[in-house]
């Protein structure tokens, strides 16, 4: 969703806002702004991405050594000038930035209104300004009259203010003369990171890890206060302080960069081979303990959203085939519906790369009102879900820029092997053949691939419809590869589990039609004979298997690795997904309309 960057100490604030912009921009890219205070607040923003707004407002002449940015992702209002952040009181003496949603919005804009307040855009997150500014105005208080910890006007104004707001957010405030940015925190992420040179804000950890890995996670309602002088402290919404720990983030900058790649995507797909092995890399008591958990659980339900939901689909056939045990896998967002069946003997397994989805938190929070066990699988620590766990399992892949999970997902399919083959006693086994996978997963990303996915996302590019089919691990691997292709290409492409092309979707089939079939030994026959119904109504049959067989028109070689064939496959797939952005010149790290850690519900 949109992403906020903040800085206050003793460089110019308005070149690192703008790196900061530009390292946050996976999380919302409609529109740019920032505000800096010298004296007086300035604002520039406008429609369009970093990258081009720099140069055309010239973001970095602007003064001061505090301000705070933003990178929008439209939920309320499109994507106009008026409408990017950051917003500002009548008076332009205030300026915020919000990420996440103010669910009261219309009640209290209506009533701002009604006191003489005028709106300059569409959004929920403008009242905040204008609350602000009447705390402010109440108080009769003017900029630059601050007293010392014991709290400003300012301070007391936003807390006022953020009192009044109901939903989620994370909120940075400034205000003219005042050498300060007071922040807020509710269900939507907010990281400070702390250094000698200053106090940074931001949603995500990655960015900030130019300047600082030391960093502090914010709890629910916590009020930040960092001051130039005096530097940052943290506070309750009744103004007493509270005390969090630094935290040292053991993620390496160079993982946040591209290198010598030209996009993140393909980056991140490279890391494979890597990220697998580290995903392994678990405390094997807590695994053990987790399996133990799952045993005795009375209704076991992993939760999640996207390419999460599709490992944790992925999972529920290994714990099926490796471990003889059902689990329910429900999407988050629909999880509300599971809610009766809950209660304190449930485990419930969050699933989420970013930690930070809104529809995995809720469903999370609906459990816990349950009293059901949590047990989060997350690549961000310190995220929200990471600490509403009561056991954790982190998926060590490094940041993940790109939009779309790559190297999460394998990861996460990887877990949950671990997992399956704990519950039989036999972790050490899984490992190792996950070692064994080292070479493979880096021969499917080498150029010799790369050449023959690029050949055929050539032939690919024009079509209007693309069509994945497969039966068991093979078919949830269908449905992570067509979520890949679509939301990067934007090819309409759909998956069918093979026995249900019958039922409906051979009516789609036309001649050249590209139908993707991925097969492995245990499900070749039926799933080939599905090809053949394919290739007879004209279908263009694309096998991705270890073997060639006659019905395919082109082959996708890979090796067959048994239950860890979900891995082996979804990778080439990543990798024409990235072709094929490539080719219809997109881009393959920010596709359309979508956000990297979608925390609206
Ligand atoms: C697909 C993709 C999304 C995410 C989904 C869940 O490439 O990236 O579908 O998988 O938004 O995100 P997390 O895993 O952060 O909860």
């Amino acid at each position: 969703m949109c992403g906020i960057f903040g800085y206050v100490g003793s460089e110019k604030a308005s070149p690192i806002l703008c790196r900061g912009l530009q390292n946050l921009e996976y999380r919302g890219y409609d529109s740019v702004g920032i505000a800096t205070v010298s004296g007086h607040l300035q604002i520039r923003k406008d429609v369009g991405r970093i990258g081009d707004l720099k140069t055309r407002l010239t973001l970095e002449e602007l003064g001061g050594n505090l301000g705070i940015g933003h990178t929008r992702w439209a939920t309320h209002g499109p994507v106009t000038p008026g409408n990017s952040h950051p917003h500002s009181d009548c008076h332009d003496k205030i300026a915020i930035i919000h990420n996440g949603i103010i669910e009261n919005y219309l009640e209290l804009k209506t009533k701002l209104v009604e006191r003489g307040h005028r709106f300059s855009s569409d959004t929920d997150s403008e009242v905040i300004a204008h609350l602000i500014e009447e705390g402010l105005s109440k108080e009769g208080q003017m900029p630059g009259k601050a007293s010392s910890w014991n709290g400003s006007s300012f301070e007391d104004a936003c807390i006022g203010a953020f009192k009044q707001l109901r939903g989620s957010y994370a909120v940075l405030a400034v205000y003219e003369g005042e050498e300060k940015i007071v922040a807020v925190r509710k269900d939507s992420p907010l990281v400070v990171g702390i250094c000698d040179h200053g106090t940074f804000f931001a949603s995500d950890v990655a960015p900030i890890l130019d300047w600082t890995k030391e960093v502090v996670y914010l709890e629910n309602n916590d009020l930040v206060v960092a001051d130039r002088e005096k530097g940052v402290k943290v506070f309750d919404l009744n103004y007493r302080e509270v005390v969090r720990p630094v935290s040292t983030v053991d993620w390496d900058i160079e993982e946040a960069k591209k290198g010598k790649f030209e996009h993140f995507m393909m980056k991140e797909i490279s890391e494979q081979a890597e990220t697998i092995q580290k995903a392994c890399i678990q405390d094997m008591a807590t695994v053990d303990r987790i399996a133990g958990m799952i045993k005795s659980g009375f209704g076991v339900f992993f939760v999640a959203c996207g390419s999460s939901y599709h490992a944790c689909l992925t999972g529920s056939y290994l714990f099926s085939k490796v471990a003889k045990l059902h689990v329910n896998v429900v999407l988050a967002s629909e999880f509300e519906n599971y809610e009766h069946f809950l209660t304190d003997k449930t485990l419930v397994f969050a699933v989420s790369q970013s930690g930070e989805t809104a529809d995995v938190l809720e469903a999370v929070r609906g459990a816990k009102r349950r009293d059901s066990k949590i047990v989060t699988i997350t690549n961000v620590i310190g995220s929200s879900l990471s600490r509403e766990a009561d056991e954790l399992l982190l998926m060590n892949s490094g940041p993940e820029i790109c939009v779309l999970s790559t190297k999460t997902y394998t990861s996460q399919v990887v877990m949950m092997a671990l997992l399956a083959c704990a519950l039989n006693g036999d972790d050490e086994g899984c490992v190792q053949k996950v070692k064994d996978l080292y070479m493979d997963v880096y021969n499917l990303t080498a150029k010799s691939m790369r050449d023959r996915l690029k050949d055929l996302a050539r032939d690919l590019a024009g079509k209007d419809h693309i069509y994945m089919i497969g039966r068991g691990l093979q078919y949830t691997t269908a449905l992570e590869a067509a979520l890949k292709v679509k939301e990067v290409s934007y090819i309409h492409t759909e998956a069918f589990a093979g026995g249900e092309l019958k039922h409906g979707p051979l009516a789609l089939i036309e001649k050249g039609t590209p139908v993707f079939v991925f097969v492995s030994r245990e499900n070749e026959d039926r799933i080939v004979s599905n090809a053949q119904e394919v290739k007879a109504r004209g279908g263009y049959v694309i096998g991705v298997s270890d073997w060639d067989n006659p019905v395919f028109d082109r082959w996708i070689k890979v090796p067959d690795c048994g239950d860890l064939n979900p891995v082996i496959q979804a990778i080439p797939m990543q990798v024409l997904a990235y072709e094929l952005a490539v080719k219809k010149n997109l881009d393959p790290d920010k596709p359309r309309n979508l956000a990297k850690s979608v925390t609206v519900l």
